[in-house]
């Protein structure tokens, strides 16, 4: 029966983003998440968490609602990390797209997260952000470059980490994105790369998931993410 109904769920959501636009985001997801560590790199600022090291207390910040809901309407204290939506993907593989808005926004919600001691994540994707996340990762030379523009807006942003929200890899998100048999295995190229790179070591990398892996060449899920288990810290679905 709930697996009947989601469809239906997801007809208001489709609609309401005008297909291929990477600027509407009122279809994005906003939600609480709860994450499961998987090990891996601590953050700069170290998780808030003095009874146990392993809780990931997450939230995603919709930077889209900052009218109604801005910096100081979070409950900074519940959370370790909190994670800015949405950075998007853009035809450009050295471009991490950032609206005008969140370059104003996100250096306040950094500073309020790390006076907060807490994380300060930021998030690529999203429902309208995901097109290019496909040819982005799609060879080594690309992957390369797309590391290194992700590294950059890390450092420019003084962030703690990248959370990776592609709707989906191989899978028709919005309608109008990019795909290729290959994007779980190129995906997980990237990250490998990602983590390679300069103080990339100790960065916070966490993906949004479905409840199943994310699918392979044949359109199935991956019945292998160990992979991305060895460069993640966590996931959040
Ligand atoms: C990573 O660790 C190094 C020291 O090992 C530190 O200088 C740097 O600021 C850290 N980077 C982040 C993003 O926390
Ligand atoms: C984070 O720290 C604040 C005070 O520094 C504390 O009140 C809060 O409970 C901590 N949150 C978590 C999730 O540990
Ligand atoms: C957010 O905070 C403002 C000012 O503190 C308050 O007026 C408003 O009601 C809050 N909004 C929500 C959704 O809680
Ligand atoms: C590599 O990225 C560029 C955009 O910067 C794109 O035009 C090109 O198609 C990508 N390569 C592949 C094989 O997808």
């Amino acid at each position: 029966m709930f697996f009947s109904l989601a469809p239906l769920l997801l007809v208001p959501l489709v609609r309401a983003a005008p297909c291929c636009s990477l600027v509407a985001r009122d279809a994005a997801p906003s939600a609480s998440s709860s994450a499961v560590p998987s090990g891996g790199a601590s953050g700069g600022i170290p998780a808030n968490t003095s009874s146990n090291g392993d809780i990931v207390a997450s939230t995603w910040f919709a930077a889209w609602h900052n009218d109604q809901y801005g910096l100081n309407n979070i409950s900074w204290s519940k959370y370790t990390s909190v994670i800015y939506s949405f950075a998007t993907t853009t035809p450009d593989v050295n471009t991490i797209g950032l609206a005008q808005s969140d370059m104003q926004l996100l250096p306040q919600f950094v500073q309020t997260a790390h006076q907060n001691n807490v994380q300060a994540i930021l998030s690529i994707g999203g429902w309208t952000g995901s097109q290019y996340f496909s040819p982005a990762v799609s060879t080594s030379d690309n992957r390369t470059a797309f590391a290194q523009a992700v590294m950059k807006v890390v450092s420019q942003y003084s962030l703690d980490g990248i959370e990776f929200d592609w709707e989906y890899p191989n899978k028709q998100g919005i309608g109008c994105n990019v795909i290729s048999p290959d994007d779980g295995a190129n995906f997980l190229s990237f990250l490998q790369e990602l983590r390679s790179q300069n103080g990339a070591k100790n960065l916070t990398l966490s993906a949004a998931t479905s409840v199943t892996p994310w699918v392979g060449p044949n359109g199935t899920p991956m019945s292998d993410v160990s992979g991305f288990a060895k460069v993640l810290d966590h996931i959040g679905t």
